[in-house]
């Protein structure tokens, strides 16, 4: 018989919580691309659930919301060939969550790096969906068979926890999910801040030339770059302790395709201040035909909606496949029809 292989599950999502950062795109949004490819099935997911663990004005979450599914589009996914929606249009995540709650140890999630830097940023608000936000991260990935998680390298420790829930329920009760793995790019997978390059760059830092938007005018991306943190060498060159070089020399290749050695020979002989208005530049003209895109995308409502719906109808269809799955495995009683 021939054998015909089934194409790999590919899943990953952004949170509506902020203005997204270069750090978001080359991290993750950029490699998206790439699982268009026949070999490939893959889901991109708006995690609208997620983003009221950090309290959220009601109207924003809302208009960002469309905003990250025209991101998605904007930067080159094609809506024929890759399945989009919104988390909260599909119940099965919130459903496998609870599910999961009971094979997930307080203290794994105690253990959570981000959970921690989270709740000390949000200390009048450690609520329990900040605790619990990586099961319902691993129920995403689990309700869809994902085998391929591309993310930045900050969730990684949250991909982890996700494969040790998966091994531990199919210890239990047999092979009911697939084992996902992490996908990282070589380069980019971490963008720094332009101010303090030792600290990611974040959608949610208050110094707002620390990041670059996706959407950021011209002018403020050369702004930011011109302004960014360097230090007090000259050479244009990829070394330990050069934080605000390697950062600057890591988006310009990300950006280019050049590799470190070519960064450094074109470099060669000229300053900062050069190198820093070449990577604004860069930049600036990678950006541009996301952000025009992007305003036609956010002036047609009713496309992205159509968009969202038919997405959240795949979604749901896979997702309570496996929903079934483990509600049978688990002792639930089928519901009545
Ligand atoms: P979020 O919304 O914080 O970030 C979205 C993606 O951007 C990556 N990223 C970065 N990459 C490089 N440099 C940076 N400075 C940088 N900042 C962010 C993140 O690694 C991520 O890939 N928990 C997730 C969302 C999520 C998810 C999922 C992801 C929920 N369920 C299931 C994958 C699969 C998050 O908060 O990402």
């Amino acid at each position: 018989m021939e054998n015909i292989q089934q194409p790999k599950r590919v899943f990953s999502g952004v949170q509506p919580s902020g203005v997204l950062t270069i750090g978001n795109y080359l991290g993750a949004i950029k490699n998206w691309k790439k699982f268009e490819a026949d070999e490939f099935d893959s889901i991109y997911c708006v995690v609208d659930m997620h983003a009221i663990t950090v309290r959220q004005v009601p109207a924003e979450l809302r208009r960002r919301t469309y905003e990250i599914l025209a991101l998605y589009i904007a930067c080159g996914l094609d809506p024929q060939k890759n399945t989009m929606f919104v988390q909260s249009h599909v119940p099965a995540h919130a459903e496998l969550s609870w599910i999961l709650n009971c094979y997930t140890m307080f203290g794994e999630l105690s253990r959570m790096t981000q959970f921690k830097d989270k709740s000390q940023k949000n200390a009048s608000n450690v609520n329990a969906g900040l605790f619990d936000y990586p099961v319902l991260m691993a129920s995403d990935i689990l309700l869809y068979q994902t085998a391929i998680v591309p993310v930045g390298s900050d969730q990684k420790q949250h991909i982890e926890l996700a494969r040790d829930i998966a091994m531990r329920f199919n210890q239990v009760y047999g092979d009911v999910f697939t084992i996902p793995e992490g996908y990282m790019e070589k380069n980019g997978t971490k963008i720094m801040s332009l101010q303090e390059p030792t600290k990611k760059m974040s959608k949610s830092d208050e110094n707002e030339n620390a990041s670059v938007g996706i959407l950021d005018e011209r002018d403020a991306i050369m702004r930011k770059f011109k302004r960014a943190v360097t230090d007090s060498d000259t050479v244009v060159r990829f070394a330990d302790g050069k934080d605000g070089i390697n950062n600057l020399m890591t988006i310009y290749s990300c950006f280019t395709g050049k590799s470190m050695s070519e960064i450094e020979s074109e470099f060669e002989g000229k300053g900062y201040g050069d190198f820093k208005l070449a990577v604004g530049e860069t930049v600036a003209d990678g950006l541009q035909p996301v952000r025009e895109r992007f305003n036609q995308l956010m002036a047609d409502k009713a496309y992205l909606e159509s968009i969202m719906k038919e997405g959240a109808e795949k979604a749901n269809y896979f997702a309570n496949k496996t929903l079934s799955k483990v509600y049978k495995k688990v002792g639930f009683v089928p519901k009545i029809r």
